[in-house]
Parts: structure tokens; C-alpha cells; sequence
């Protein structure tokens, strides 16, 4: 069993500690965030994410797993340190490395000579060089840095932390990529040994494909809209073809999130560098931003004018099982609502509130008193929802469903206008079973 330091307690940072304390390691985490630690040290989780809190707890329990914000403390016994920190955007799309470089900067003071810096953090290709740079003028000594991308989902981050498809191991040194190699041993995930701009380009070249994959899909949505084809059934049929696969085939209001909107602008950056224009990326970027204001659209095309509409909004993290709200189409839907005059009220089964919005606690609240309601995050809470919710909660039951939670069988009978992506409008009155299609 080793001693591991792990930079930086976010969503990848926290899961990667406590599922390494589970494989028995003695785990150190470390944040320059004192509130964060301290809520930690009280053994209370800060983030929602599904399983978490408990392992935490039970990790805590067996002393394999500390949190401080004393950096030396952390870093001078280590064998190996994970930095997780975040790399958020630069105004250019670029990928902002200063937390990375502030990181390695710090540690570098305390480490030990054998000691093995492994990036977790999702950084451009050339990274690991700079790293060992930062590192070299601090210390005044060479480091092994290896390049060993996360590939976690949030929502089911424990799960993919321990049945991940792929553990990509990039190094220049043998010696390091063998440690890495010995200390995922009890893991069954294959491994694959790169060098370390191969690895970092495989981080972000994964994410661009899969953003690729949501707005190639919108797209096909948006025609099919126009024909009247129904984008559920095409979706199907295309992911039954095991060349194309059925993930990330799923029409709706765009993705968010803390990994695709930067990862893919820091790649078409990257790309610039070296002189190439991706432009099938910056058309992913451009399709996705059209497809985030999509709500709006059918909304302003059904009523014209949103000046003064009370708007239910169902779900704020960028994906169901998450309270993270970054880059979440939801977001944008409100502010573009509120510009338009309308007032949106939110709610989310985990999401409490958000500075510029009212929150409320259920969705019985939410649809009182509503004109129209947007489902933004599908939820099982809200795409389980009965749609006679709708239709006994509101004035008038009209919903714009940015994530197809229902079905055409789902609508049959019910008294309720409902619009949603790549298929047919549907509008339907008790009396007369499937009245009209708009
Ligand atoms: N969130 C995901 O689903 C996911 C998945 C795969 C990869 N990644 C990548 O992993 C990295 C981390 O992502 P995240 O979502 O966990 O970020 P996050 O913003 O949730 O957490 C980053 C944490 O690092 C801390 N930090 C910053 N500088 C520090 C320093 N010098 N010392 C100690 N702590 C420091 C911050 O206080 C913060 O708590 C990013 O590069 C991201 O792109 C994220």
C-alpha cells in the first residue's frame, strides 16, 4: 500500500482520493480552499455525487483518508501525487494552467527525489513538459511526471473510477509508468501506455469526439423537426449499428458541464497552435450554443412575445445526478427568458438555489401559477413525472421538453400542448383523444 497526496478536493480530485483510500492506500487530500477542508475534516461531503458521502465516511473511519489545506504536510511523506486541480477557460478558449503551474510550483519545494507527480487534470498536450520545467526551476532537480487523464462521469464518478473502459498511462520514464502500472495491479481496467502527449491528447480528443457525437445528433433533430420525423426512432436505429453505438445519441438542448464546453474550445486552440483551423470542432461549439437557445425558439414561436410569462424550469445541473451547474443549458435559458422579459422560477431535486433565480423546493410549487413550463435536466424525478401533474398544477398545460422525457404513447389523451426536440408537437384535449398534432 502506498502514500498518496491528492491535489485539489473538486469532483475529480475527492472521488480519485477516497476510491484510492478503498483500495486500501493511505490517502492525503489537499485544497487551498480552507472551507472546503474544514467541511471535509468534519467528514461532511461537498459535493453531490452519488455514493460518495459514504465511502467517504467509511474511509474516515479506517484512518486511510485526511484532508488539510498544509500542502507540506500533505506532499513530503507522498509516493505518489495526484494533481486534480481545476483548468477552467482562459477569455480565449485556451485552457488556463495557472492552477497547475501554482500547484506543482508549491509542491515541488517539499517533495521527495523518487517521488511520482501524476496529472490527473485535463491539460493540453505539452503540459507534462512544462511540468517538469516548473518543477526543475523550483526544485533545481528533475521529477517523474506521468500523464494519467481522468475519464469519470459525474453521477456515476465511483463507478467509473473503479470499471473505467481505459486507464491511459503516459510517461517517458519506464520506471514511472511501472509504478503506475504496480499500483492500478488490482484493477481488471485495461491499461494503455503512451507517451505523454499522447495521452493528453487522448483526454481531450475523447471529449471533443462525444461533443461531436451530441451535436451531430441535434443537428439530425433539427431536420427531422422539419420533416416530421420522430428523432427518438432515427436515434435507435442509428445506435443499434455497433460502428455508431447508442450513447450520446440522445436530441436535446446541448450539453454543458464542466469538461466539454472548455475541453473542446481548449482543443480548437490547441489546434490553432499548431496551425490547423479545426473547423468541424467550431462548428460543434456554434451548433451547441443554437441548440442551448432551442426552448426559446419554440416558446417565442408559440407565443410571440415572453414579456411577463411566469416559467416553470424543471432541473439546473447540466445533467441528471450532479449538483454541478456549470455551463448548464439551464442556465442560459433563464438568463435569455429573463432578457426577454419573461420571469422563470427553477427547480432541482438537488440544486437549491442560484444567485439569480428563485429556487423552490418541489415541483408542485414551481408549476402553480406557471404559463409554460421547460424540462432542462431529466432527472428521474422529472422525466418520471405523470404528465397529469401538468395537467392538474397549471393554468394551462404547455411544456417544452428539452430532454424528450415523454413519449408519444406518454402524451395520447392527455390534456396537454407539449413540444420537445426533433419531433412532433403535440397538442391534445381530454374530450377528444389525440385532438391534433400542431
Ligand atoms: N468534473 C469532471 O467530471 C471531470 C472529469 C474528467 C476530468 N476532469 C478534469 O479534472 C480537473 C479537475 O476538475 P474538477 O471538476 O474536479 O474541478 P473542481 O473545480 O471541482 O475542483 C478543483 C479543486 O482544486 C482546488 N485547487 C486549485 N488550486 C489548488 C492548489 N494549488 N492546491 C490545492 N488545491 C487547489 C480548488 O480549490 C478546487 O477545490 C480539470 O482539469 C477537469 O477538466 C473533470
Amino acid at each position: 500500500m502506498r502514500k498518496i497526496a491528492v491535489i485539489g478536493t473538486g469532483y475529480v480530485g475527492l472521488v480519485t482520493g477516497t476510491c484510492l483510500a478503498s483500495l486500501g492506500h493511505e490517502v492525503t487530500c489537499v485544497d487551498i480552499d480552507k472551507k472546503r477542508i474544514s467541511t471535509l475534516q468534519d467528514g461532511k461531503c461537498p459535493l453531490h455525487e452519488p455514493g460518495l458521502s459514504s465511502l467517504m465516511q467509511s474511509n474516515l473511519n479506517e484512518k486511510r483518508l485526511q484532508f488539510t489545506s498544509d500542502l507540506k504536510k500533505a506532499v513530503q511523506h507522498a509516493e505518489a501525487i495526484f494533481i486534480a486541480v481545476g483548468t477552467p477557460e482562459n477569455k480565449d478558449g485556451s485552457a488556463d494552467l495557472s492552477y497547475v503551474k501554482t500547484a506543482v510550483k508549491d509542491l515541488s519545494l517539499y517533495i521527495n527525489d523518487e517521488t511520482v507527480v501524476i496529472i490527473k487534470s485535463t491539460v493540453p498536450p505539452g503540459t507534462n513538459d512544462k511540468v517538469r520545467s516548473w518543477m526543475h526551476l523550483h526544485a533545481g532537480r528533475a521529477f517523474q511526471v506521468v500523464s494519467n487523464p481522468e475519464f469519470l462521469r459525474e453521477g456515476s464518478a465511483i463507478h467509473d473510477f473503479f470499471y473505467s473502459d481505459r486507464i491511459v498511462i503516459g510517461s517517458k520514464e519506464t520506471e514511472a509508468a511501472q509504478f503506475l502500472e504496480d499500483f492500478y495491479s488490482s484493477m481488471k481496467t485495461p491499461r494503455l501506455h503512451t507517451d505523454p502527449l499522447s495521452a493528453e491528447m487522448i483526454k481531450y480528443a475523447s471529449n471533443a469526439f462525444l461533443a461531436a457525437k451530441i451535436s451531430f445528433i441535434n443537428e439530425i433533430s433539427s431536420i427531422c423537426e422539419e420533416l416530421g420525423a420522430d428523432i427518438e426512432q432515427v436515434a435507435q436505429g442509428m445506435g443499434m449499428d455497433r460502428r455508431i453505438g447508442e450513447p450520446f445519441l440522445r436530441a436535446g438542448i446541448g450539453f454543458g458541464g464542466s469538461c466539454f464546453p472548455k475541453d473542446t474550445k481548449a482543443l480548437v486552440q490547441v489546434a490553432k497552435e499548431t496551425g490547423h483551423s479545426f473547423k468541424l470542432l467550431s462548428t460543434v461549439m456554434d451548433v451547441n450554443e443554437r441548440q442551448k437557445n432551442l426552448l426559446i425558439e419554440k416558446a417565442l414561436k408559440r407565443y410571440g412575445s415572453l414579456k411577463g410569462k411566469a416559467v416553470a424550469v424543471l432541473g439546473l445541473s447540466f445533467k441528471p445526478n450532479t449538483d454541478d451547474i456549470r455551463e448548464s443549458p439551464a442556465l442560459s435559458i433563464i438568463q435569455r427568458l429573463q432578457e426577454l422579459g419573461a420571469v422563470p422560477i427553477a427547480y432541482d431535486p438537488v440544486v437549491r438555489s442560484i444567485p439569480f433565480c428563485t429556487v423552490v423546493d418541489t415541483i408542485h410549487e414551481v408549476l402553480t401559477g406557471a404559463d409554460f413550463a421547460m424540462i432542462c435536466t431529466e432527472w428521474p424525478s422529472i422525466s418520471d413525472l405523470s404528465l397529469e401533474v401538468y395537467e392538474n398544477t397549471m393554468k394551462e398545460a404547455v411544456v417544452f421538453d428539452g430532454r424528450n422525457c415523454y413519449t408519444r404513447e406518454d402524451l395520447e389523451g392527455r390534456n396537454i400542448e407539449y413540444h420537445s426536440v426533433g419531433r412532433p408537437s403535440y397538442k391534445g384535449t381530454r374530450s377528444n383523444k389525440p385532438s391534433s398534432r400542431l
